[in-house]
């Protein structure tokens, strides 16, 4: 019997992969920094027993419908909005994400980012290197506090948890607002809930932690940011789409908000050219939310594992859908 056939979008290292070239036929797509080409996606799906998957990689219905052969599907991110899982309970794919390896290593992303919005860290930083300082005084690229103001988390996840802490230590007020209550957080850290109106109209920093979905598009739009305080700064490390980017753009020139640390657009790669990234009070980071080398090798482990135990008919670890 032929080993079954495994393709991975994206190099990754080869010591994670060993215990899988046990058992299967590897193939992987040979760039680090070029995803992979729509074409070639599909045609490797053809023959596919099981495709480990970056999020710029689109795991449609078409994809699904012509890979006679695939059982699963393992993702290499938390999120899972680039798979139709619908398409694939048809077609009798497994989907596998990454979820809480992740957790810590994102609130850290997350917590740095809206500190450095807060205290304008890439502005200074660049302000220095570029020989701008020639002298001091006491307003020089002063920012706005973080300890003891309010932070706004919408999708208290284990993302938006783990942030929450974070937001304890520096003595913030926590607000936060999510499809379900969370007791945990309410009684160990002291998270009010509050309806997304209520959460953008008290918040300093109103941080977007929501996966995408229907019900989560485009949900900051023109009336959310015109809600916010015009103090405010808004942190994004869930989905770009989950922001209406042309109304972020008019807030942020209209000065409805003060300034903005994103992590994920609406379309990404984003141009550098980009409108948003014209701003100097916009930090902006390219999609690295989970990225230390640490968190990636475990991400990687836990697809390879997923990919493993449904190819020798076992239980993968961490199923979001499919069949
Ligand atoms: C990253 O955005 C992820 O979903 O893991
Ligand atoms: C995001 O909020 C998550 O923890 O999944």
């Amino acid at each position: 019997m032929s080993k079954p056939y495994v393709f991975i979008t994206r190099k990754i290292s080869e010591e994670v992969l060993t215990p899988l070239k046990q058992i299967a036929d590897v193939q992987m797509w040979n760039s680090e920094s070029e995803a992979v080409p729509r074409e070639v996606l599909l045609n490797e799906g053809k023959k596919a027993d099981a495709l480990l998957t970056m999020l710029s990689d689109s795991v449609d219905e078409e994809l699904l419908e012509n890979a006679p052969n695939l059982k699963v599907v393992a993702n290499l991110a938390v999120g899972y909005d680039n798979i139709n899982l619908e398409a694939a309970a048809q077609n009798e794919v497994i989907v596998c994400n990454t979820p809480d390896v992740l957790t810590e290593t994102t609130a850290d992303l997350t917590f740095g980012l809206m500190l450095s919005a807060a205290r304008r860290l890439t502005e200074a930083h660049h302000f220095v290197k570029e020989g701008q300082w020639k002298s001091w005084s006491p307003y020089l690229l002063a920012g706005t506090d973080v300890h003891h103001k309010t932070i706004g988390i919408v999708g208290m996840g284990s993302i938006g948890t783990a942030v929450a802490r974070r937001a304890k230590g520096f003595g913030m007020e926590i607000l936060y607002h999510n499809r379900s209550r969370h007791s945990v957080t309410e009684n160990e850290l002291g998270a009010v809930y509050k309806s997304f109106g209520e959460l953008l109209e008290g918040s300093d920093f109103v941080v977007c932690l929501t996966p995408l979905t229907e019900d989560t598009k485009h949900l900051f739009d023109a009336d959310a940011f015109k809600r916010m305080k015009s103090s405010a700064i808004f942190i994004n490390v869930g989905r770009g789409q989950v922001v209406d980017e042309e109304a972020l753009i008019y807030a942020l020139e209209h000065k409805e908000i003060a300034g903005a640390g994103l992590d994920v657009f609406y379309k990404e790669p984003i141009g550098a050219d980009h409108p948003l990234l014209q701003f100097p009070q916009v930090v902006s980071l390219p999609h690295i939310g989970s990225a230390s080398v640490e968190t990636r090798t475990t991400m990687m482990e836990l697809c390879r594992d997923n990919i493993i135990a449904v190819l020798e008919g076992k239980k993968a670890k961490t199923v979001v859908g499919g069949k």
